[in-house]
């Protein structure tokens, strides 16, 4: 079989991380999909940065709009981020000529998913984005393929690493929002744009996303009752804690006699519980189905490694010919649902 050759935007974290697999693993990738898997042109703001990677076998390209075009790129990889600007052109370039796509952006996808995987379907190509959620927990896999033959009836998770890190040193040290926030800050934790993490944004994208696979219904992120942990005072949690219980950005999504609930706010939870005993910049996410019972995700939601892995999962998908579509049903089989609670102005 003729190699896969990726055309991958975006340099940063993730898109070193991925490279640095391909690169160190060809092996082992060739030997799990029967075919070689090749990176053949990247592209980023700045040529000159040293990125740790040897990109020298590598065409490159100032425009990602030119890589996802180019002749020699079979799958477009976004890792730039941004909901609008380079990477939705890229992506829809690729689209267009029916190239698979494989993004880590949920930003991107929860504001125009819905569009982008009709495009993807009209076109024949694959849109995917395990990495978008949760970083390396496959709890889209584990969505679309796994829990594929059951009524999926509640989702429920911390999925904002940053945040669980800020709350969980908040409890154990007793520092102030702003020491924690500084210090997070300092370890590069925080998204360029603080309020995406701290204002529960960049958990109510990766919720949103879920479910729509859940309960096969349109991204409805705007639908969503969205409050970030920025108010929340060490008074707070000590007053938690005098009552066992634990302050979490949480999410919750579920379909109810009134509609869809999709919630992502700071919640007590049982201090003993497993959502209680998260710390750190750590992710967990509960799915529930009608046949399957619960299940439990735990680990890495950010970070070189994690979230390169789930990138290679998708990839590693195409290889394989699994085309699984963006959300697990076509979306014109998508309903739009109604919400059952008024979103957050
Ligand atoms: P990052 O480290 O900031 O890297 C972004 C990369 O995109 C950089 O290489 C940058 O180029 C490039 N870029 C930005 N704008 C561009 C443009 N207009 N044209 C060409 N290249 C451009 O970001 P990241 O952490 O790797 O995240 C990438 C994506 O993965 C985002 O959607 C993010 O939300 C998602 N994600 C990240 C994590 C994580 O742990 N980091 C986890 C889950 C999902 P320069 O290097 O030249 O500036
Ligand atoms: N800022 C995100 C987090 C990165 O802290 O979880 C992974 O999506």
């Amino acid at each position: 079989k003729a190699p896969l050759r990726l055309g991958i935007a975006g340099l940063g974290t993730v898109g070193t991380g991925v490279i640095k697999i391909v690169q160190s693993k060809a092996n082992l990738l060739a030997a799990r999909t029967g075919r070689a898997v090749v990176v053949t042109a990247v592209s980023a703001r700045s040529r000159a940065k040293d990125r740790g990677v040897d990109l020298s076998g590598y065409a490159w390209e100032d425009d990602p709009v030119a890589l996802a075009q180019r002749d020699d790129v079979d799958v477009f990889v976004e890792l730039m981020g941004g909901a609008d600007g380079p990477a939705k052109a890229a992506t829809e370039a690729a689209l267009a000529m029916g190239k698979d796509v494989v993004t880590a952006n949920k930003a991107m996808l929860a504001m125009h998913g819905n569009a982008l995987a009709a495009q993807a379907e009209e076109n024949g190509a694959v849109l995917r984005f395990e990495a978008a959620v949760a970083g390396g927990i496959p709890v889209v896999k584990a969505l679309t393929e796994g829990l594929a033959g059951n009524t999926v009836t509640r989702i429920i998770g911390v999925m904002n690493g940053t945040c669980n890190y800020i709350l969980t040193r908040m409890e154990n040290e007793g520092l102030s929002y702003d020491e924690v926030f500084a210090a997070a800050n300092a370890l590069g934790y925080l998204e360029a744009d603080p309020t995406l993490d701290v204002g529960g944004i960049d958990a109510g994208h990766k919720l949103a996303l879920l479910a729509a696979i859940g309960f096969g219904t349109k991204v409805a992120f705007s639908d969503m009752v969205l409050e970030g942990i920025e108010r929340i005072t060490i008074d707070d949690i000590r007053q938690a804690a005098d009552m066992g219980y634990k302050i979490k950005l949480l999410g919750v999504a579920q379909m109810t006699g009134r509609g869809l609930e999709q919630r992502m706010t700071p919640c007590l939870v049982p201090d003993t519980s497993p959502l209680g005993q998260l710390d750190g910049a750590t992710n967990m996410v509960v799915l529930e189905g009608d046949e399957v019972g619960q299940i439990v995700l735990r680990g890495a939601g950010a970070g070189m490694g994690p979230t390169a892995s789930a990138v290679m999962s998708d990839v590693l998908d195409i290889a394989r010919d699994i085309r699984v579509t963006t959300f697990g049903m076509p979306v014109e089989m998508l309903e739009t649902a109604k919400p059952a609670v008024a979103a957050t102005p």
